[in-house]
């Protein structure tokens, strides 16, 4: 029964309860939590976690400022803010993303005008950027999505002969480098995301990162209202500067990020390996292919991508379709695949709408301008959307023998496909 599709009533690939969840906490969180309350001190910009956070994030990214905020959202408004854009502004980012990369934006009424990805690569394509382009474009927003850093170098020279600011979407790529720099320590800014599923993880939270003065000075006055507030102990002086919000995090959450901090590197260094593994065991397997690594930069794969390829196994069908028929066989076998976004950012009602803060704000402060999105206008996105689902699992406490698993699950899945998509077809009538 061994090489029998489970979906066919033979043995599953992956045992039931092999696939462990993010993120491995043990003892050492515990502590660093329960010191919280030992320390008395819940909360404040220089309660003592989230100090020590901000130096050891700034040291690790190389950068000379970093500050801990409740969410990764608010982290990239602040990266928005402090590269100085402003409300009508346009900035140029990847049509290929979590949509909170264009809401940060968008919560500083400027307008996110989209670019297509690289298809190999999935990130924003360098070579399309020049065109997007107008006199109103103040910034460009790689985003650095499932761990792949961004193309850098051409941004970075776009950026300057544009006199543009770039801010980083890290959200999903703590620890990956470009050009041998690690992202968070890349001009302008930056927002990292440390929500439940990222490389590092504390539940909820974010950190911004900057080498500029005003950049740091401004998002310290977003986060805390748009006041300078001090050390406590010292004498607040409850004037705002200007708008702000309150982005401060948990001094709960700092422990918990803190804790997981120790081990990001090693648990980096076991996505990779899972990943590279995959990668070069799926390329003998016609049918599927994981993700290349790039000649910039080393990824640090938040999410493991596997794109479905129809033409490698001579079949009359399309991508998505092969994806939907393998997806359920792989299921059954227990290798655990998820799809993400289901369309290009611009493709959403907010912007088919431009349903952002009501009455067309922020698109009427530039009221000279036709702002009109479409998905379909970025082809590349839509294709890769459809072609690739999610690996579950490719982290830690995993290891090599799941991984193992899953490769001899797709082995079988791909060694059956004719029976997979009759059986798809079959579901289907
Ligand atoms: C690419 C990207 N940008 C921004 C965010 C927003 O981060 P958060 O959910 O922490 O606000 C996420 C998080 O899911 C993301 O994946």
């Amino acid at each position: 029964m061994a090489d029998t599709l489970a979906l066919d009533g033979g043995t599953k690939t992956v045992e039931e309860g092999m696939v462990k969840s993010w993120p491995p906490h043990d003892e050492r969180d515990r502590q660093a939590i329960m010191d919280v309350f030992d320390s008395d001190v819940f909360h404040g910009n220089s309660a003592p976690h989230a100090v020590e956070m901000q130096e050891k994030w700034a040291e690790y990214c190389g950068c000379e400022y970093a500050l801990v905020t409740n969410s990764g959202t608010s982290a990239l408004h602040m990266a928005v803010a402090g590269a100085g854009v402003l409300p009508g502004d346009e900035v140029i980012t990847s049509a290929f993303s979590f949509w909170a990369s264009a809401a940060a934006i968008l919560h500083h009424c400027a307008i996110p005008v989209f670019v297509d990805i690289d298809p190999v690569y999935y990130t924003i394509d360098p070579a399309l950027i020049e065109d997007a382009i107008t006199e109103r474009t103040t910034a460009i927003m790689p985003v650095h999505i499932h761990g792949m850093p961004a193309n850098l170098g051409p941004i970075l020279d776009i950026a300057e002969k544009h006199n543009l600011k770039v801010i980083h979407d890290a959200c999903q790529a703590h620890g990956a480098t470009c050009d041998g720099d690690r992202l968070g320590g890349i001009e302008f800014t930056t927002g990292f995301s440390t929500n439940r599923s990222k490389n590092l993880s504390s539940g909820e939270g974010g950190i911004f990162t900057t080498d500029d003065d005003d950049a740091y000075e401004h998002a310290r006055r977003m986060r805390e209202f748009g006041e300078v507030v001090p050390p406590s102990g010292e004498q607040r002086e409850y004037n705002a500067f200007g708008l702000g919000w309150n982005y401060r995090p948990h001094e709960f959450v700092n422990a918990f990020m803190l804790s997981q901090f120790e081990r990001l590197p090693e648990n980096n260094a076991k996505r990779q390996e899972f990943a590279r593994f995959l990668t070069e065991q799926l390329a003998e397997i016609p049918g599927v292919e994981g993700p290349p690594e790039p000649p910039w930069g080393e990824p640090v794969y938040f999410t493991y991508v596997v794109e479905f390829r129809p033409d490698q196994l001579d079949l009359d069908c399309t991508a998505g379709e092969m994806k939907q028929a393998c997806v359920k066989a792989l299921a059954a076998e227990g290798v655990g695949m998820g799809q993400w976004q289901s369309r290009p950012i611009p493709g959403q009602d907010v912007f088919l709408e431009k349903e952002g803060f009501g009455r067309g704000v922020p698109w009427v402060l530039n009221d000279d301008v036709e702002y009109d999105y479409s998905g379909e206008d970025y082809p590349l996105t839509v294709e890769f959307i459809a072609a690739h689902s999610y690996l579950r699992g490719v982290y830690p406490p995993n290891d090599m023998a799941l991984m193992e698993r899953y490769v001899d699950g797709f082995r079988k899945v791909m060694a059956n496909i004719d029976r997979v998509m009759e059986l798809a077809n079959e579901s289907d009538e």
